[in-house]
């Protein structure tokens, strides 16, 4: 008997190679590579679904269902992610963190196609049926078109599909799933690609929206090759922190809508509830009249937040200065911290610095540097900012602050919290007029606007 063919594949990044290396020559990443028998399936699929390959060439104009509706799943959150709703035939990759809650967002969003009357399909390869009624229970997602299936082997899984017509099925998760052609274990490279591609062929010809539950690596990146994020129409990450009862749904790629809306969820006893006013969420814990403290008004997609930034700025006897920062990005914060020293004289050399945005959120926008500035030049004068200022602006290498978009609406925000106050760049109110219920202090430079907000 010939013996099997066997090579090593990167579970990072999918690069092949005929013996085993310690470093993946495609990534750069260590111990990566693992032996995986040689299979020839592919293209011409065991399974009975029929390849996009037979269709013709047609006229763009000719093509019918240009206008299929988006189904919304009355999750407003998750439809706002989305683009709008789930777009039928669709294939939807969810990654995120161990016991994070991807399997109750998928079981509460299947229940509520279900109450429209859509047919959902429910197949786990992580746990019983049992275990899923119970979260069904707890979420009170039981209705009579939701249909459950523990399964782990694709052709079985194929039969189901077929047997039940679903319009909505959810696969948790991909990495369970095993096609039986292919030699490899559940979970390699190998099997994920495979079993993808059998998806999403089945999704295209049926108009079945899918969604596939992505385990996610140490490095947050989702297990398997960057490949799979390539195949799918959809990538959403479910992000939170460990500590905190709130989630973040962010869209990394997706082909029908914008990839920078983000949806927030509270996990509740009772599953997922969508949060409608993120703002108040962010700002409830918030100390007044302290220094260090910041409110800034970022854009998140087409809603602004409002997020309080806390620097703490103490002197050190190293030589070489601690800077941390969390949930905003590390370089930004030391290029501010560069424009705050060169440019505003504030001698930051022999001083730790720690930056947080509160509430475990990331930003990522411009449009906050202001913020971190005067928080930070706030802790290291030790002079408290006022509790109800708001601040937002780009800050550029010479110390000028630079227009922002969207301003009206941040403002709004602010206004609409109770704010008394925004410090903005001066260039963006041109050609607008201010609500009359707040302050608006118009800056040019990074000096104007401390001097505005710690009242110098
Ligand atoms: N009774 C409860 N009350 C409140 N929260 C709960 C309760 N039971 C579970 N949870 C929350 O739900 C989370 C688990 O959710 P879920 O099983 O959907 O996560 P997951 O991302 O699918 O996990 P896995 O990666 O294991 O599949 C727990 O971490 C916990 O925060
Ligand atoms: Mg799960």
């Amino acid at each position: 008997m010939a013996k099997a063919k066997t090579k090593f594949v990167c579970q990072d990044c999918g690069y092949e190679s005929p013996k085993w290396l310690g470093k993946c020559p495609g990534c750069e990443a260590w111990n990566t590579l693992v032996e995986e028998v040689e299979t020839k399936v592919m293209t011409q699929g065991v399974l009975p679904v029929s390849g996009l390959s037979q269709e013709k060439a047609v006229s763009i104009t000719e093509i019918a269902g240009a206008l299929d509706p988006r189904i919304r799943t009355e999750n407003r959150e998750l439809d706002r992610v989305l683009g709008g709703g789930i777009v039928p035939g669709s294939l939807i990759l969810v990654g995120g963190d161990p016991g994070i809650g991807k399997s109750t967002l998928l079981l509460q969003t299947s229940h509520s196609l279900t109450l429209a009357g859509r047919k959902a399909l429910y197949i786990s390869g992580e746990e019983s049926a049992r275990q899923t009624k119970l979260r069904a229970d707890r979420l009170g997602a039981l209705s009579p078109l939701l249909y459950v299936l523990c399964e782990t082997n694709l052709e079985r899984i194929d039969e189901a599909i077929e047997k039940v017509a679903p319009d909505f099925v959810v696969i948790d998760s991909i990495q369970t799933v095993y096609h039986p052609a292919v030699t490899s274990a559940p979970g390699s490279v190998s099997q994920v690609r495979e079993c993808t591609s059998h998806f999403m062929r089945l999704a295209k010809t049926k108009g079945i929206a899918i969604v596939l539950v992505g385990h996610v690596t140490k490095e947050g990146a989702i297990a398997g090759p960057r490949l799979l994020e390539h195949m799918v129409d959809c990538v959403l990450y479910f992000e939170g922190e460990r500590h905190h009862t709130y989630r973040l749904l962010r869209a990394v790629k997706n082909r029908f809508g914008s990839t920078n809306e983000i949806g927030i969820f509270e996990m509740r006893e009772a599953g997922l509830a969508e949060i409608a006013n993120p703002s108040e969420l962010f700002l409830s814990e918030r100390p007044r009249g302290v220094s260090g403290s910041t409110v800034v008004a970022s854009m998140e997609g087409t809603r602004p937040m409002l997020v309080e930034l806390q620097a703490l700025v103490s002197p050190t006897t190293f030589p070489s200065p601690r800077r941390m920062s969390t949930g905003f990005d590390y370089n930004r914060m030391s290029l501010i911290m560069a424009v705050l020293e060169k440019r505003n004289g504030l001698f930051l050399q022999s001083q730790d610095a720690y930056l947080n945005v509160a509430g475990g959120v990331r930003l990522d926008e411009p449009a906050v540097d202001l913020g971190v500035a005067v928080s930070i030049a706030s802790s290291f004068k030790d002079r408290p900012t006022r509790p109800d200022d708001v601040v937002f602006g780009e800050i550029g290498l010479t110390g000028e602050v630079r227009g922002v978009s969207r301003i009206e609406q941040r403002v709004r925000e602010a206004e609409k919290l109770g704010f008394k106050r925004i410090i903005l760049p001066a260039i963006s109110l041109k050609g607008w007029i201010p609500p009359e219920g707040i302050a608006v202090k118009g800056v040019n430079t990074v000096a104007e606007a401390l001097a505005a907000a710690l009242d110098e």
